[in-house]
């Protein structure tokens, strides 16, 4: 290797640097989703590309002549970093070219804390020879998926990610699609005529404990809040009733029966792990609460199905009933033989069976509850029907490489495929976890790792992985291909 002696006596960013439009923009790319790293893989410190390549450039090109020279490159930075310039030849290619005629060479960057590879997509972009590394093995897979594959096999990978991603779902459909039935409606009733078929974008449940009133002993659905909806054009709620020493359930709101008054859908049955029953108004403190889950004394309820119609705008929702279960145990019954045939196929315990945190110390304890309240391996962090979903899919995903070797794919490029097929799974665990939360402002599902941390959750989401509505496989792969497709560009 040659060592070229970097001619730059100082370097622009050394000078001055357009930080106010710099760190707009950067602040704005967190708005910005298709194609954008962030949506590959999260990677918490990951630094926006914005401020990355702005200043990548400014590092690499020489200080200014003048005020007046500084001002029209600071105009030109602010320019080149905006995303939507990422793919743009006027600023990427003049870039290159300063920063070649600035140095005479082609230089090599180096990134050793890489992480989530904000620098060094950047620097490639920008013509650098690039190197990166980390220590952490899932920072060097999001690394080789954001510079090394896209950059090695170009258009070839992006057409075979997305053959082999259909493949992956086709195939689990297949073996588990009977488990998420549409809904074909009997009888008109608030939405849909009858025959119509509605698509179950997810499942609503309600983690339970029985109240300790000795006299009630009722099962109390635990749920932070009751609303389903909370837009400015449309709310909708679920409200709870009693009928004998059972809470039941009513969907009320906007295209279903009045929401009754007096009744605030944001007053749920727990709070800060105090839980109220409904049926005779005692109490349940917070210790007895975690005891009663550490103990398995909880159970969980389904209360609720997300529907979505092809041809209509919004969600729809119907509370769930006998049918619904009874689909669900068949899922569980299918679970215990899948694991069972797994674990002889792979030689591994298909679910994952390691602790969670304990969730000791102060820091650590705000972020990881889920062991006071007995999730004690991260398989526990997923109902039966979601194990099942995403162990077929890393089953079919291995099943894809076989197949891709067999075919006569080279083993590396078969790995740099299926990578990304894997990613796309990560995509569908982090909305398919029991901790998952309905966003009821975007009536979407949100992302487990929104928040930086695994608190526990008392209601939750259960999506259809195999769906095509928010957060099944087919739209994880999608997002994963935006950003194949960009980085190949790059
Ligand atoms: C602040 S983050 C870097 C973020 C990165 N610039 C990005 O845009 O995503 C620091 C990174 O350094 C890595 N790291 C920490 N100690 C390391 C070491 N001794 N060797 C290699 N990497 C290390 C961490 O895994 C983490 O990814
Ligand atoms: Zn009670």
């Amino acid at each position: 290797m040659t060592v070229n002696e970097f001619p730059i006596k100082r370097a622009f960013i050394e000078e001055t640097f357009p930080i106010k439009e710099v760190s707009d923009e950067s602040a704005r790319e967190k708005n910005i989703r298709h194609g954008h790293i962030s949506t590959l893989h999260i990677w918490w410190a990951r630094r926006p590309l914005a401020a990355s390549r702005a200043t990548a450039y400014a590092s690499l090109i020489p200080a200014p002549k003048d005020v007046e020279d500084a001002e029209k490159i600071k105009n030109f930075i602010a320019e080149l970093c905006k995303w939507e310039n990422s793919l743009n030849p006027t600023y990427i290619e003049k870039a290159r070219n300063d920063i070649r005629k600035a140095l005479g060479y082609t230089p090599r960057v180096l990134d050793t804390f890489a992480g989530g590879g904000a620098i060094p997509l950047e620097a490639l972009r920008l013509g650098c020879e690039t190197y990166a590394s980390d220590y952490n093995p899932i920072a060097v897979l999001i690394l080789k998926a954001v510079l090394e594959y896209p950059q090695k096999y170009g258009e070839r990978l992006v057409e075979d990610v997305k053959k082999w991603g259909e493949w992956v779902l086709e195939e689990a459909k297949k073996e588990i699609g009977r488990f998420y039935p549409n809904d074909v409606i009997e009888r008109k009733g608030y939405f849909g005529e009858t025959g119509e078929e509605f698509i179950p974008v997810g499942y609503i449940w309600a983690r339970t404990i029985p109240c300790q009133n000795p006299s009630c002993n009722a099962e109390i659905p635990l749920m932070r809040q009751f609303w389903l909806a909370k837009k400015d054009k449309k709310k909708v709620a679920l409200y709870p009733y009693v009928e004998g020493k059972e809470v039941k359930f009513r969907v009320v709101g906007d295209g279903y029966e009045p929401m009754p008054e007096n009744f605030d859908p944001s007053k749920g049955t727990v709070r800060r792990a105090i839980a109220t029953c409904l049926v005779c108004g005692s109490t349940v403190d917070a210790k007895t609460t975690r005891r009663l889950f550490q103990e398995g004394k909880a159970g969980q309820r389904m209360i609720a199905v997300v529907l979505h119609h092809p041809n209509k705008k919004g969600k729809f929702y119907r509370v769930a009933n006998e049918k619904d279960m009874e689909v669900f145990r068949q899922a569980e019954e299918y679970l215990a033989k899948k694991v069972e045939e797994l674990r002889k196929k792979w030689g591994l315990e298909p679910v994952p069976d390691e602790p969670t945190p304990e969730g000791k110390g102060k820091g650590a304890e705000r972020a990881f509850s889920v062991r006071n309240y007995g999730l004690n391996t991260w398989g526990d962090l997923f109902n039966s029907r979601q194990k099942l979903a995403l162990i077929t899919f890393v089953d079919k995903v291995r099943e894809a490489y076989r197949k891709m070797v067999e075919e006569g794919y080279e083993e590396e490029y078969a790995k740099a495929v299926v990578t990304y097929l894997g990613l796309a799974i990560n995509r569908v665990i982090v909305r398919t976890n029991n901790l998952s939360l309905w966003d009821n402002t975007r009536e979407d599902i949100a992302s487990t790792f929104g928040r930086q941390a695994l608190p526990m959750v008392w209601d939750y989401i259960e999506t259809n992985a195999v769906s095509e509505t928010t957060g099944g496989y087919t739209s994880a792969l999608g997002w994963v291909n935006r950003v194949l497709e960009h980085c190949s560009q790059a």
